[in-house]
């Protein structure tokens, strides 16, 4: 249709001009006025729906080559059969519940869950590292609204584990999702090993989502260096609260954040970001849409962790403790040019892009529209509501 559309609107041309031809001073005005706002209005469409097809073929570039529809339809089928079939436990310290810990009620799914297990996680503080494998998608954390679950531990990536090696900062995250489909809502992840500038080994993930598909709503995740692994996978949060000082949210996982709190505990320079694209057919990155930048110290939007490190911020308030240069190479000036940080319609005065690194995109329309919707991370396959 839109390679027929110039062709239509040329053969309307030729026979409305044929017609017209023999009487064409006596066209009055008013039809003459009529036809230029058809052809004008045929024109802007034709040229909307060509700018709407080169975005969706943007996208389909983006998702890269890995995640073929077929493939996208059989998940869903499995979705939608767990989703039919779902089931719910309780979990609550006082033994009201059907389990007192996070992790009993883990033990107690079958290998290879089909069916969506909701965990209904009454008011507490849960002091338990919680892993959840791959063996075990379709779980959900439930918590109270009003008084949200704390799921706490204060590993860090120096401590020395049960071999007795240092635990790095993949095994410090007080819980780990490894599972694809997870959910939560309404729940506190923490990490609360303090982070002293200048220290080695003092990384303390809250969380680490290493597992697909995984949103979360309402939630908090409270640590200092290194809060939120964003390993791998499509992510969504929404509504979240996410506290650190350093690189607080890394990873290479391809996530939006939308209406999200991002709050600094610096007490000098750091980054907020640590995204790890590593090579220019990874689809992955970190976009932030309607959220909110603030806290203390002084920070980098992002530090290139990866050479092709991609992060995005649109319609987002920075508070003042944006570094006016907003972005950092980490010490290698060979990722200007493949590094993607990029910013649209933010707002406050850390948005000032007139002193960025020239090296960063104050991003057009055209340019922002892949990463400012759910389609950024396949939303439409396996975004589902939580309820
Ligand atoms: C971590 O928490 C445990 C239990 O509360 C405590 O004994 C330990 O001292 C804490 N470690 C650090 C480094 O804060
Ligand atoms: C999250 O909290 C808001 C109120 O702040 C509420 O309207 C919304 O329903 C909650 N979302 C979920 C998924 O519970
Ligand atoms: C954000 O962090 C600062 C410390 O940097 C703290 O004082 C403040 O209470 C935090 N904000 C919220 C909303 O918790
Ligand atoms: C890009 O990185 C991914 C993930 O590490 C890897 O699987 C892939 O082979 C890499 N592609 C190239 C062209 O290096
Ligand atoms: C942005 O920063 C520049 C340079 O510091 C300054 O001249 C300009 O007034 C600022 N713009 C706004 C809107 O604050």
């Amino acid at each position: 249709m839109n390679i027929q559309m110039p062709l239509i609107i040329l053969f309307l041309f030729l026979l409305f001009s044929t017609a017209t031809l023999g009487n064409s001073r006596t066209l009055s005005s008013d039809r003459a006025k009529d036809y230029n706002n058809w052809v004008s209005w045929n024109v802007e469409k034709y040229r909307k729906e060509t700018e709407l097809m080169e975005a969706d073929q943007m996208m389909a570039k983006a998702k890269g080559s890995r995640s073929t529809s077929a493939n996208n339809k059989e998940i869903d089928a499995r979705l939608r059969k767990a989703e039919l079939n779902k089931m719910s436990v309780s979990v609550s310290q006082d033994r009201s519940g059907d389990f007192a810990t996070i992790t009993d009620a883990l033990n107690s799914i079958p290998s290879h869950n089909t069916r969506r297990v909701t965990l209904i996680i009454r008011p507490g503080v849960y002091r338990e590292k919680v892993l959840i494998p791959r063996s075990l998608p379709f779980v959900t954390f439930l918590g109270d609204a009003s008084e949200p679950p704390t799921i706490t531990g204060n590993d860090t990536a120096s401590l020395p584990g049960k071999d007795g090696m240092p635990l790095r900062t993949f095994e410090s995250a007080t819980v780990a999702v490894e599972a694809d489909y997870f959910v939560a809502v309404s729940v506190k992840f923490e990490n609360t090993a303090p982070h002293r500038v200048g220290n080695h080994g003092e990384q303390a993930v809250a969380i680490r989502i290493s597992g697909s598909k995984a949103a979360f709503y309402n939630c908090s995740f409270y640590g200092a260096q290194d809060t939120l692994y964003d390993h791998k996978g499509l992510h969504y949060f929404n509504n979240c609260f996410i506290q650190g000082s350093v690189d607080f949210i890394f990873g290479y996982g391809r996530s939006l954040y939308e209406k999200c709190q991002l709050n600094s505990t610096a007490k000098k320079v750091a980054s907020l970001t640590a995204q790890k694209r590593t090579n220019a057919s990874m689809a992955s990155g970190f976009s932030f849409k309607d959220s909110v930048v603030a806290g203390t110290g002084q920070v980098y939007l992002g530090r290139a962790w990866g050479d092709y490190s991609r992060v995005v911020l649109s319609y987002t308030f920075m508070d003042n403790i944006v570094l006016p240069q907003g972005w950092s190479d980490w010490g290698d000036q060979t990722r200007h040019l493949k590094v993607y940080y990029g910013e649209y319609k933010c707002s406050g005065p850390g948005a000032n892009l007139s002193l960025r690194v020239p090296w960063s995109r104050a991003l057009t329309d055209e340019e922002a529209k892949p990463f400012i919707g759910t389609y950024f991370i396949e939303g439409d396959t396996w975004l589902i509501s939580p309820y």
